[in-house]
């Protein structure tokens, strides 16, 4: 069955590693998708250095420039909707969303989170946290967003045990190399209508089904 190409528009405040991931399974084929815009509130972040790189267009709408922070972000709401985007992913994007952008794109807005939700959720150092805590097991999720922070139904998880002499630098390092593998794979589960979501619990179906406007 023909899966239909999705409109990406990835929110990114840093580095954009994670964008990086998804570009590349992109261009080895295993991401139906393409990158549509990239936008963000750090006009000073790496990220948009590679967007512009590969010719996706970027917006920055920094906080300064508006009065607040959901003027801010309707700003970026216009842009993704310009550029008809289908599903947005959070890749190290810094700032808690409006609820009037949740509800814009309910149940079509993923993140990424370098912690097995719900420990250390709403937290931007949930590497160091986790072993400051002493876990075993550190890792990270991938989840639909809603009203609260890091709390939206988890699509996949992936496991990074903690190694006796690890710092937070090097955890962090194993547990981004798993999130670089887990949000190209939920953004393809979702590109085949692969997720169903019920109340907490996101199923994932063996098959791939056709989207609503495709037969
Ligand atoms: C990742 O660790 C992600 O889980 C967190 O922010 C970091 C972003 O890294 N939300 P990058 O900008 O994608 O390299």
């Amino acid at each position: 069955m023909a899966v239909r190409r999705l409109r990406l528009g990835v929110l990114a405040s840093g580095r954009g590693s994670n964008l990086g991931a998804i570009c590349a399974a992109i261009d080895r084929g295993e991401l139906p998708a393409e990158v549509a815009v990239v936008a963000g509130n750090r006009p000073e972040a790496p990220a948009f250095e590679r967007a512009r790189a590969r010719g996706v267009p970027v917006v920055v709408a920094t906080r300064a420039e508006y009065k607040t922070r959901a003027e801010q972000q309707r700003a970026l709401l216009t842009a993704l909707r310009r550029h008809s985007v289908d599903l947005v992913v959070l890749a190290g994007f810094d700032q808690i969303l409006t609820d009037e952008f949740i509800a814009a794109f309910r149940d079509r807005l993923i993140n990424v989170h370098p912690s097995l939700l719900p420990a250390f959720a709403g937290t931007l150092h949930a590497q160091a946290d986790a072993l400051a805590h002493g876990v075993k097991i550190a890792g990270c999720t991938v989840h639909f967003v809603t009203e609260t922070v890091d709390a939206g139904p988890i699509i996949l998880q992936a496991a990074v045990p903690v190694q006796e002499d690890d710092t937070a630098e090097n955890l962090a390092d194993r547990i981004l190399e798993q999130e670089h593998r887990i949000l190209p794979a939920a953004i393809r589960l979702f590109a085949e209508n692969r997720l169903r979501v019920e109340g907490r619990r996101v199923r994932i179906l063996a098959e791939p089904s056709p989207a609503p406007d495709e037969d």
